[in-house]
């Protein structure tokens, strides 16, 4: 038994433990709230100072983090967020949660969990438990995180604690958040994965434990590699049943009667987000390391990438069929979150969209309740009114079905819709096209 675990633990158990997360983002603000609700005491560390700021005044910046929830913990002296490192030092156990991107040749960018876990490493003191959470390939918690925390002379395991635990999190989900979707835990030692469990069972309802860091890590790409995959096959059998004049969407839900061994997915715009359109890549990266191509991967990515182009193609069909040509129509985008009620733009297709339309002479506008204002192209676009800005646009493209909207509403505004969610399912009207 390590007595530095025993009492990590019991410091757990009665609520001393002093919890510090790196990264107040979309995974690291609910999760700080949902450790501080917990019990721990917790501080958020961000180079963020306008994130930092907010924490401290007790706001959210986060639609799923109840604001009055970030201020009662800050009330309380629960949860607080600095710029400050040193107080790294105080923190029993640490959690990483900064951004995993690629990089402009579509590597894995690791900079930033480097340089988090370098903080840590500078101020590493025996019996504290360090956990990443940040999206990447199998591999790194030992590969990189390891050699960095291990400089001082402390070993994993003995004198300190190593962890990765894949975050689940599906922002807009009204059902899961992060204490009810279950955490997967693999540890570098055993007693690694033991006292990061007795750190998430405080305040995440199911914690199941794997044998590694690197079959934790392999989870969650399985996961998002499994999503990008069929998204990849059901836009294809989109592009099929286009050619064979089927309604893919009748096909898809009569398909999903079947009680067993079948799971719907829906085609779409093209993939968004900081997860699928990314995620697979760093695991075909990985083993491209190891002489292996992802094949499935790099298929479903080519499948997915091409759906913002083809969605372009269906915007000047319809234009054709009013004989009117991209080049000077008015073209509404509705909705350029990358999914439904969600104000997140990264990676999403309604960029590519916006893009694609422009390059070929439309004036291009939007509307997204969620997303006031669009940085976009090197300018501000702000969202437009809604009903007024439908009956302007020679052609509305709903690229992401917000319940806000009133659909039947919509369509009877506008002069033709494009729709690439079936966002207007039930509604007939040959001003429609569909996906
Ligand atoms: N957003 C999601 O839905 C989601 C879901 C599951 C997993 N993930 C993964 O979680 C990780 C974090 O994603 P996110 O969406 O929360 O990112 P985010 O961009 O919303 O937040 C990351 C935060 O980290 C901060 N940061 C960057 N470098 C830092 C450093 N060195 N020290 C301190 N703070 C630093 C940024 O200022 C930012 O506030 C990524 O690996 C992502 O793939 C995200």
């Amino acid at each position: 038994m390590n007595d530095h675990a025993t009492a990590l633990e019991e410091k757990i158990r009665a609520n001393t433990a002093r919890l510090g997360t790196i990264g107040l983002g979309y995974v690291g603000l609910p999760l700080s709230v949902e450790f501080a609700a917990a019990g721990l005491t917790v501080t958020g560390f961000d180079l963020a100072e306008d994130k930092v700021e907010a924490v401290n005044a007790g706001r959210s910046y986060i639609k799923d983090v109840a604001g009055d929830r970030v201020a009662a913990l800050v009330g309380q002296g629960r949860l607080r967020a600095t710029t400050d490192f040193e107080g790294l030092r105080s923190c029993d156990a640490v959690i990483i949660c900064v951004p995993t991107p690629l990089g402009k040749t579509r590597d894995p960018d690791l900079s930033m969990v480097v340089e988090a876990a370098r903080s840590i490493a500078e101020r590493l003191r025996p019996g504290q438990l360090v956990v990443l959470e940040s999206t990447t390939y199998p591999g790194t918690t030992e590969e990189l995180i390891l050699p960095l925390l291990t400089e001082g002379g402390m070993e994993a395991g003995e004198g300190f604690f190593l962890a990765f635990s894949p975050e689940r999190v599906d922002p807009g989900n009204a059902r899961f958040n992060t204490r009810n979707t279950p955490k997967i835990i693999g540890g570098v030692t055993p007693t690694c994965a033991r006292v990061a469990r007795a750190l998430y069972a405080k305040a995440i309802e199911t914690v199941i434990p794997v044998s590694s860091t690197r079959a934790a890590e392999m989870v969650k790409l399985l996961e998002n590699t499994f999503r990008s995959v069929n998204i990849g096959l059901v836009n294809e059998v989109a592009l099929m049943c286009d050619r064979l004049g089927v309604d893919v969407w009748e096909v898809i839900d009569a398909a999903a009667s079947k009680p067993f061994g079948f799971m719907p997915f829906y085609p779409g715009p093209g993939l968004g987000g900081h997860c699928i359109p990314i995620d697979p890549l760093y695991l075909s990266w990985k083993l491209k390391t190891l002489n292996y191509r992802a094949r499935f991967i790099e298929l479903a990515g080519e499948v997915n990438s091409e759906m913002p182009e083809y969605v372009c193609e269906r915007v000047a069909g319809a234009l054709n069929e009013r004989e009117k040509s991209v080049k000077g129509s008015t073209v509404l985008v509705l909705g350029v979150s990358y999914k439904r009620d969600v104000d997140d733009v990264r990676e999403s297709p309604a960029l590519d969209i916006l893009r694609l339309l422009e390059n070929r002479g439309a004036r291009v506008g939007y509307n997204d309740p969620n997303v006031p204002q669009l940085q976009w192209n090197g300018a501000t676009l702000e969202s437009q009114d809604l009903l007024p800005a439908v009956r302007k646009a020679d052609v509305v493209v709903i690229v992401t079905d917000h319940s806000a909207y009133r659909y039947a509403e919509i369509v009877d505004a506008a002069r033709v819709v494009v729709d690439t969610r079936n966002a207007t399912k039930g509604i007939q009207s040959p001003k429609v096209i569909k996906l």
